[in-house]
């Protein structure tokens, strides 16, 4: 039996959409409000999905408890109430858009869940905005 399960999370943090190559004007004309120099911050909502087989014998996939524990200690711990351009390593690099933390998101929990289930991860950074990634 495969069934899929998720777990909710919330984290608050700052961000600045840009390319440092780029005028303030050209950061503006393509990020948006999202560009502003002096940061502006989110209340992102986290969903977690994993996917696989139900042991049959304790009728669970992953106890919740567990990756509870990881979403905390890969993820809340380093990304809430954080700049996330200047106190998240792979941001240095990177611009912080929805769908590149997705993908660092998907990236720091790979390797804690078990090869066996797929991991899918959603990223809301509005209400109505949000984003998906898993691994592909
Ligand atoms: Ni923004």
């Amino acid at each position: 039996m495969k069934a899929a399960i998720f777990r909710k999370e919330h984290f608050n943090a700052a961000h600045r959409l840009y390319l440092p190559q780029w005028s303030d004007a050209q950061n503006y004309a393509v990020f948006g409000l999202c560009s502003n120099p002096r940061y502006h911050g989110h209340n992102y909502e986290l969903e977690v999905k994993l996917v696989g087989e139900v042991n049959p014998q304790t009728g669970i996939l992953m106890d919740l408890k567990d990756l509870k524990k990881i979403i905390s200690e890969k993820i809340l711990l380093e990304f809430d109430h954080k700049n996330l351009n200047e106190e998240v390593a792979e941001f240095a690099q990177m611009n912080p858009t929805a769908e590149n933390i997705a993908y660092v998101i998907w990236h720091r929990l790979r390797p804690c869940i078990s090869t066996e289930i797929e991991l899918w991860v959603r990223l809301y950074e509005t209400p109505r905005n949000f984003v998906e990634y898993w691994g592909e």
